[in-house]
């Protein structure tokens, strides 16, 4: 009998990153990544439409096959593809934060797409969770995800701190995450700011980390030591069998 793929595996690749990863992907500064389970749902859209356009090009990915689009924050390297998207495929629902701007609203809804304010560990699709908005510097929303292996986050930025972002997971399933994909936020910080969140990572249980975006060199350099081959190099065209 053929192997079927098996049931509750998900698909998650990164379409827009600012490491390389697939040498025939460009990488440029933002985030994207599409999850691929019973629906297909776009978590941020980088800068560029027309660079993430191409990059779902170069991986066979149909952009009239996503159907929900989440937008973690309001920051032009992760909502400047939106515009373009909607433009061609305006049938998505976009999974916004109530605290985005009027102006955001507005030009969800006169692409004629539709949006919803999401809530505290609201589903998206069926096995896709968001945080729902999470406080700080900049507020935020991180995407949850539960594969064969357990849940895994999804961070654009983590604005608020990774820390914060995976223990306001901890409503959704066991609230354990085994694998922490994205932006960071350390690339400002120090490394006792740095060692500090790593740790608290650790702490929390992250088994796997696959940092990328906004991370820094730092944080990638000492996440590497500390997770050793639990590490997973990430970038554009990276994908990840969950
Ligand atoms: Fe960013
Ligand atoms: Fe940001």
């Amino acid at each position: 009998m053929e192997k079927k793929e098996e049931r509750g595996a998900v698909k998650v690749t990164i379409l827009y990153d600012n490491f390389p990863f697939l040498s025939e992907l460009l990488p440029s500064h933002g985030f994207s990544c599409l999850v691929e389970g019973e629906e297909k749902v776009l978590f941020d859209t980088g800068e560029s439409g027309p660079l993430l356009f191409k990059n779902m090009e170069l991986l066979g990915i149909d952009p009239l096959s996503i159907s929900r689009v989440v937008i973690s924050h309001e920051h032009y390297d992760h909502i400047g593809g939106l515009g373009y998207l909607l433009a061609r495929n305006p049938k998505v629902v976009v999974y916004i934060l109530p605290s985005f701007s009027q102006d955001a609203k507005r030009e969800i809804k006169e692409r004629g797409a539709r949006f919803l304010e999401v809530e505290r560990g609201m589903e998206i699709a069926p096995s896709v969770f968001t945080t729902g908005e999470v406080e700080g510097p900049v507020r935020e929303q991180a995407l949850v995800v539960k594969g064969e292996q357990g849940f895994l986050l999804i961070g654009g930025c983590c604005h608020p701190g990774a820390v914060k972002m995976v223990e306001a997971a901890a409503l959704i399933g066991n609230g354990k995450i085994e694998l922490l994909i994205g932006g960071l936020h350390l690339y400002q910080s120090s490394d006792e700011e740095i060692m500090q969140t790593l740790q608290g990572l650790r702490q929390l249980g992250v088994s796997k980390i696959a940092p990328s975006h906004c991370s820094g060199f730092a944080a990638l350099d000492y996440a590497q030591k500390l997770w050793g081959e639990n590490y997973i190099a990430s970038g554009v065209g990276k994908s990840f069998n969950f």
